[in-house]
């Protein structure tokens, strides 16, 4: 046994040493930011700046994370919140890791058809669309969890530059113009009265949050009371109620956010950390890296025609288990062992063939769909002790529900819409979803959601994640690929096109404008459907990759605003 062992070890090896030979240079002239001790890449530079600042103070990853958070809710109200939830993922400079759910939960008066009329077709707009779109937050629960557990710096120390920044305002960017611009109707027609963003915003202005400072200051005096209970928590659910929401005082009371065990596996010779159900995405990467780890990426190229049918066949047999097997796992039993065992995710890539694409009618998920919105956001820090986390968080849609609390200053998130409505029926995003993902009182919606921290050599190699629904999955695991397949630098990996299969719908969405035309052509003679279309952007990734010489390189991606910075 032992020898067949040592031969196993000695062919892996081997194996690893043969992918590295032939594995492209990196080029040097492509780094992204690069620093000695430790960096934040953030949606927002008024972000990752307010995360720097606290790590120069002597605050640890953990600290400039509740820091970043917040001000992603000041700066980057598309998907920064306090009315929303996210997840967390980290890896101590000792090795410990771990991960955090503060994802929103059904209120308790929530049921199984609250959004089907009487004939049990789903109500358009109801789960998208104002507060009976909205789940029990969980954003400033996690950010207090975090920070009892492992900050190492006062609250106040944490929050004032963030109340600061919010009473003084943010410059509005271009693309923040646009995304105003974009959702003003919806906003006119969900919201009673007229409200900040209703104003004809425009590049260069700058937009005072004050109610939301003033919330903010209420939470750093009061800590997680100030908005789960007192006088917030009623101004809240006052307002929650009287625009037809069902969220109670006592929904709010209730809300834990929880520690998590998260999702390990290998890949070559890296091991893979990411977040655990749930969310979907630790499972879901997990299935595709472990089906793909047998192929020759690094061979075939990057988003070369076979690299692209080996990901997307890998892509949509997973997708296809997330479907049916994925939920809340404290209401639903998740196979997790068995969704991510070798044997069977061998078998599932059987019917693959370079010949020809599987159809996704022929493939259900094995005898074990879904999508999100893609205005979700994500940051990675690294601190100067060797701490890291990855955390992602989101209002689901931009601007979540789109309803606006004024009197305290922010949006309320319709993260419910992540549940599936009706079992078989899309969701916003064409994900289909089954029975595990039903909606029950008390309940988290499933995710896709996937922070994630990787370890080479059982040394700290990259922290990654991305906002983008179903597609972040796809995403990260196209941004660690290029990273350790075709050997990218941090920024290049984060800004190389991306494509994107789910199952359902049967298509390989492709950024526009990315890929050459005659291999679109060859995929398309194989039988892929290809969208060109719907995805101006996939994903919008940020990372930050250690160096072999300990320095850190930043990866922001050129698709938003992202901005890294670091010391
Ligand atoms: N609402 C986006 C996600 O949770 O995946």
């Amino acid at each position: 046994m032992k020898n067949i062992l040592l031969t196993l070890c000695a062919f892996s090896v081997l194996l690893t040493a043969c992918k590295t030979e032939t594995k492209p240079k990196t080029d040097e002239t492509k780094r992204g930011l690069i620093a000695s001790k430790a960096m934040v890449v953030s949606a927002r530079v008024e972000a990752s700046k307010i995360g720097k600042q606290i790590l120069q103070q002597g605050g640890n990853a953990f600290d400039a994370m509740v820091a970043t958070e917040l001000a992603l809710a000041v700066a980057y109200p598309f998907a920064g919140n306090i009315g929303g939830g996210g997840f967390m993922v980290y890896r101590k400079n000792d090795g410990e890791i771990g991960a955090l759910d503060y994802r929103e939960k059904a209120p308790m008066a929530a049921s199984k058809n609250m959004y089907l009329d009487s004939i049990g077709n789903v109500i358009p707009k109801k789960s998208t669309e104002g507060a009976l779109a909205v789940g029990v937050p969980g954003t400033v629960a996690g950010m207090f969890a975090v920070h009892k557990k492992m900050g190492s710096l006062p609250i106040e120390t944490i929050m004032a530059p963030v109340i600061k920044l919010a009473n003084k305002g943010v410059v509005v960017t271009k693309k923040q113009e646009k995304r105003i611009k974009h959702y003003q109707d919806v906003f006119k027609t969900v919201n009673k009265d007229s409200m900040l963003f209703m104003a004809n915003w425009k590049q260069n202005d700058t937009i005072k949050y004050t109610a939301l400072a003033k919330t903010l200051t209420t939470i750093m005096q009061n800590g997680r009371d100030g908005f789960y209970k007192g006088e917030n928590a009623k101004v809240l659910v006052n307002f929650l109620q009287a625009n037809g929401g069902i969220i109670t005082e006592e929904d709010l009371a209730n809300y834990e956010a929880k520690w998590r065990t998260p999702v390990t596996f290998n890949y070559d010779d890296l091991k893979i950390i990411s977040m655990s159900p749930p969310s979907s995405g630790g499972i879901c990467l997990s299935q595709i890296m472990t089906m793909i780890e047998p192929y020759d990426l690094h061979k075939y190229g990057h988003n070369s025609l076979k690299s692209i049918q080996v990901i997307t066949e890998a892509e949509r047999r997973a997708y296809a288990d997330r479907s049916f097997y994925l939920g809340d796992p404290d209401f639903v039993s998740v196979p997790r062992k068995e969704l991510t065992s070798t044997t069977y995710l061998k078998n599932r890539m059987s019917s693959f063939s370079f010949d020809k694409a599987t159809l996704s009618s022929d493939m259900s998920h094995g005898n074990v769909e879904i999508i999100e919105s893609d205005e979700t956001t994500h940051y990675s820090i690294i601190d100067q002790f060797g701490n890291s986390i990855s955390a992602t968080t989101t209002l689901n849609g931009g601007f979540g529900s789109k309803l606006f609390c004024s009197e305290l200053g922010f949006f309320l998130n319709n993260e419910m819409d992540d549940f599936s409505s009706k079992p078989g029926v899309p969701n916003m995003f064409g994900l289909v979803g089954a029975e595990a993902n039903s909606i029950a009182p008390q309940k988290r919606m499933l995710s896709s959601m996937t922070p994630t921290i990787i370890e080479k050599n059982g040394k700290l190699l990259m922290s990654v994640g991305t906002p983008g629904g179903s597609t972040i999955i796809t995403s990260v695991l196209q941004t660690i690929l290029n990273v350790h397949e075709y050997n990218m630098t941090m920024q290049q990996a984060v800004d190389a096109p991306r494509f994107h299969h789910q199952w359902l719908p049967d298509e390989v969405r492709m950024e526009p404008h990315s890929f050459d035309k005659t291999l679109v052509e060859q995929l398309k003679e194989k039988g892929y459907n290809i969208n060109e279309k719907n995805s101006p952007v996939i994903g919008k990734v940020d990372g930050i990759l250690v160096l072999d010489n300990g320095t850190l390189e930043g990866g922001a991606d050129r698709r938003g605003d992202d901005t890294a910075i670091g010391f």
